[in-house]
């Protein structure tokens, strides 16, 4: 039709116009931190010494989000899954967590952070579990940077926890099936106060979630890295905020 007018953009909606905008920083950045046994195994050295090395990655690292000014960093430290291994590095393991957590609390507290755990707790030693939960609650008038580590954790099994007290709730009559919603339900996962990941990095080269955050990670954006998690420091965390920032995120609407 021959009546129609031109279509012609507005000047100030001009494609060379248009200064692209930057992601504000992420609220909250999550870390799979993988790669500690092939760190390990191209140094000829026990495994063990790999997942040490990964316990000075994580300083540097809270180091980095400390003065990046993330408020939240969440890191995968034991899944679900990983009982499945050797009986000796399961062992190897939990006693690093051990040694960890006390020999950083002091410093962790005193540099303003608040230490939570996700995960089935009730799985590690009773003296594990006593110092997660003094740490915890050492640190939770804390508000500078809120590091959740996540140990022996699993989405799935979290969003069955969730559908079990769901389950519970609804036989109790406390709510009825249609009051469920995001929110009621995410209220009941580990997470329940914490804000979706805006952010997961994951090291070593592999690409795949492995279980960490299902539910939470609907709309954060990924970022692979070819680093060994030993190797991982501020630059890589820096590097990847800026990738962040370049990130056009859209939660399934259209773009402005
Ligand atoms: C990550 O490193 C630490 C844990 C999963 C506990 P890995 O131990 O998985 O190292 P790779 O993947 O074998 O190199
Ligand atoms: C994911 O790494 C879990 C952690 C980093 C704690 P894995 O090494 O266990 O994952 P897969 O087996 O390669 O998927
Ligand atoms: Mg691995």
């Amino acid at each position: 039709m021959s009546s129609l007018p031109a279509i012609t953009a507005p000047a100030s909606n001009a494609a060379s116009d248009r200064v692209p905008i930057a992601n504000p920083p992420p609220c909250h950045v999550a870390i799979i931190m993988d790669g500690n046994g092939r760190w390990a195994q191209a140094r000829s050295l026990p495994r063990i010494a790999g997942h040490r090395a990964g316990a000075r990655a994580v300083r540097r690292t809270i180091e980095a989000a400390l003065a990046h000014k993330v408020g939240w960093l969440t890191l995968y430290a034991f899944s679900s899954e990983n009982w499945r291994r050797p009986r000796d590095e399961v062992s190897d393991l939990t006693a690093l967590l051990r040694h960890y957590i006390k020999s950083e609390i002091a410093e962790l507290a005193a540099n303003g952070v608040r230490l939570r755990f996700i995960g089935e707790a009730g799985r590690f030693a009773p003296d594990i579990q006593a110092s997660l939960a003094d740490a915890e609650r050492m640190t939770a008038a804390n508000t500078r940077l809120n590091l959740t580590i996540a140990l022996s954790y699993g989405g799935r099994a979290e969003i069955i926890a969730a559908a079990k007290l769901i389950a519970r709730a609804v036989a109790a009559g406390e709510i009825t099936p249609g009051d469920l919603d995001e929110a009621e339900f995410s209220r009941r996962l580990f997470t329940a106060d914490m804000p979706d990941p805006d952010l997961i990095i994951r090291t070593s080269g592999e690409r795949r979630l492995s279980n960490f955050l299902l539910w939470q990670a609907a709309y954060a954006e990924l970022i692979f890295l070819n680093v060994l998690w030993p190797d991982f420091g501020a630059t890589h965390f820096a590097e990847a905020l800026a990738d962040y920032a370049g990130r056009e995120r859209r939660f399934g609407a259209r773009p402005a």
